[in-house]
């Protein structure tokens, strides 16, 4: 584990409830290896009061069958190319996630992640929760399904990507994907001026070893338009929610189940040190 001993107000402190040391704890970023359900109950509802993640897609699933045919006048439950196609697949390859669980199994368990963090979050709280529609099997699914009873959806922001893959004749290509904004009934921004971002963010994806970041920038832009006391994300993957909260001097906590990205967030918070001038060069070690 790497601690700095003088930071007595870490979000360490916040979970320290489930008794499991973190795996990274330094200048007010704390990191914790393992699945996020055995920490999300023991947040205190006073600590984390944003929260921005995107889940596994789960994409080798699908909650209907596909069309089947590929090009204009194949007949449904024809040809089968697009199971690798642009709408569903064999699913992100993840180090220790398996992205293609039963369909049902899948919506349960993101409702209840959704509502477990619903109940942590303090009045003021937001959650931005990124997900995508997807056309399968020539209808549209919508991330609403998502959504459990007791939590309130107060917008939807567009991540608008630069381009798109899989092009096939059933569906314009995807280009976009959805920012969840569910909120407390007294979340704000931080002022009215900050409302001009809109709601739709054009976004260049970034690239790293994770196979499914999202852009450092997309964490950044909810930082500075919420001023946030602490954030979390629980589906930490690379640790993009860090880099952005570490270089905006927010306390952040991430729950990651893989060690390798577990490592990968600690190198990248390392860089991002050297990226901002040496402010502390100190080197984690035994991760
Ligand atoms: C879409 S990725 C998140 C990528 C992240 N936003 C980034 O920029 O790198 C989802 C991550 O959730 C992790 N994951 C899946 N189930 C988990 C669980 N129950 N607890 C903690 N992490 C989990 C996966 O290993 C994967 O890294």
């Amino acid at each position: 584990m790497v601690t700095d001993e003088t930071e007595t107000t870490s979000p360490a402190s916040l979970a320290s409830s489930c008794s499991i040391a973190p795996f990274y704890d330094r200048d007010g970023i704390t990191i914790y290896h393992g699945d996020n359900r055995d920490f999300i109950p023991h947040m205190p509802r006073w600590g984390v009061d944003c929260v921005i993640t995107s889940p596994p897609y789960n994409l080798g699933s699908e909650p209907w069958p596909h069309l089947g045919n590929w090009k204009p006048g194949d007949a449904a439950g024809g040809r089968s190319k697009w199971r690798n196609g642009s709408d569903a697949g064999a699913g992100i390859q993840y180090a220790e996630h398996d992205d293609s669980i039963p369909w049902e199994e899948y919506v349960r368990w993101q409702r209840e992640t959704i509502a477990s963090i619903w109940n942590f979050l303090p009045d003021n709280g937001v959650l931005f929760y990124n997900h995508k529609p997807r056309c399968i099997g020539g209808r549209l699914w919508l991330p609403l399904e998502l959504m459990p009873m007791n939590a309130v959806l107060r917008q939807i922001v567009v991540w608008s990507r630069p381009g798109g893959m899989n092009f096939n004749p059933t569906a314009f290509v995807p280009t976009h994907e959805w920012i969840m904004v569910i909120a407390k009934n007294e979340w704000r921004l931080k002022s009215r001026g900050v409302a001009g971002f809109g709601d739709v963010w054009q976004m260049n994806p970034d690239k790293n070893s994770h196979p499914a970041p999202f852009p450092v920038a997309l964490p950044a832009r909810v930082i500075d338009a919420c001023a946030p006391g602490c954030v979390c994300d629980p589906f930490m993957g690379s640790g993009s929610t860090l880099v952005a909260a570490k270089r905006a001097g927010v306390r952040a906590i991430g729950f990651e189940k893989s060690l390798e990205y577990c490592q990968l967030a600690v190198e990248r918070l390392r860089q991002n040190v050297f990226d901002f001038g040496g402010l502390d060069a100190a080197t984690p070690v035994a991760v």
